[in-house]
């Protein structure tokens, strides 16, 4: 029974995000400058890694900042001309990359433990291992993101903005303002500290 869901869910998801990676590719030179030729983006660390991100992930950023949900100075410009079919091939492509793992910085990785595997109960921070998984490899089927290899000043400053109530709107399907919640009690510090933390969490830890 379990096997027939997992076939049943693989097909449900194929089928509807069954973008094309290889057209993807071909039309991802605009993009190259700042994510790099295989999404490994390695000029600025606020331009985050797209390289083995869900696609779903991808396309639901890509609408939302084609509508201006989410904004961006960089990334609205590149949004402007991309049909539904564009933004699907483009996310099947990234999805298929592999991630370049980074470094955690030696001396934050205890805290940054602490609160990605842990949480800060008595703060009311939650365990970011539940929804985000052990090795930071997230969920496509309920919308949450790929957070390992990712660079630490991106996922820091992305973080911030969802403490400071900046995102506002979240993954389809979830009642709204997850991130809001979970990042509002975060200190500095603490988010420097998970930041580094996932920056060096790879698939295999
Ligand atoms: C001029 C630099 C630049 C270019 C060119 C660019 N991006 Fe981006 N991209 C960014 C920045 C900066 C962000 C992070 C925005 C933020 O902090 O909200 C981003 C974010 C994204 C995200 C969301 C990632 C996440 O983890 O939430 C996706 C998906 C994305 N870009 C895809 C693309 C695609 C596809 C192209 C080409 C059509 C492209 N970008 C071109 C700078 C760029
Ligand atoms: C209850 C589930 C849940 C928990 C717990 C959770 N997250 Fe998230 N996280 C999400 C969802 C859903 C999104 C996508 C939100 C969106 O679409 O903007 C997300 C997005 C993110 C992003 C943005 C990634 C990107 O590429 O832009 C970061 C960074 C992040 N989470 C870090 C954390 C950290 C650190 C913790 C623990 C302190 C945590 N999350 C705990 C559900 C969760």
């Amino acid at each position: 029974m379990k096997r027939i869901i997992t076939v049943l869910m693989l097909m449900v998801t194929s089928f509807a995000w069954s973008g094309d990676a290889e057209r993807g590719k071909s039309i991802s030179g605009t993009c190259v400058a700042c994510h790099g030729v295989d999404g490994n983006s390695n000029v600025n660390p606020v331009w985050p890694k797209l390289a083995g991100q869900h696609a779903q992930y991808m396309e639901r950023q890509l609408k939302l900042f084609q509508s201006g949900d989410r904004q961006n100075a960089n990334m609205s410009a590149m949004v402007v001309g991309l049909t539904e079919e564009d933004m699907a091939d483009l996310s099947a492509f990234y999805a298929e990359q592999k991630t370049s793992i980074g470094a955690a910085v030696p001396e934050l990785v205890e805290l940054g433990k602490t609160v990605y595997r842990a949480g800060l109960k008595d703060r009311k921070i939650p365990a970011c291992i539940a929804c985000h998984g052990p090795t930071g490899q997230g969920n496509p089927l309920t919308g949450y993101p790929v957070l390992a290899g990712q660079h630490a000043a991106y996922t820091a400053q992305r973080l911030q903005a969802y403490k400071n109530g900046e995102v506002v709107v979240e993954a389809e399907g979830t009642t709204g303002q997850i991130m809001a919640q979970v990042a509002q009690y975060l200190t500095e510090e603490e988010i420097q500290a998970v930041s580094s933390y996932l920056q060096g969490l790879t698939k295999a830890q």
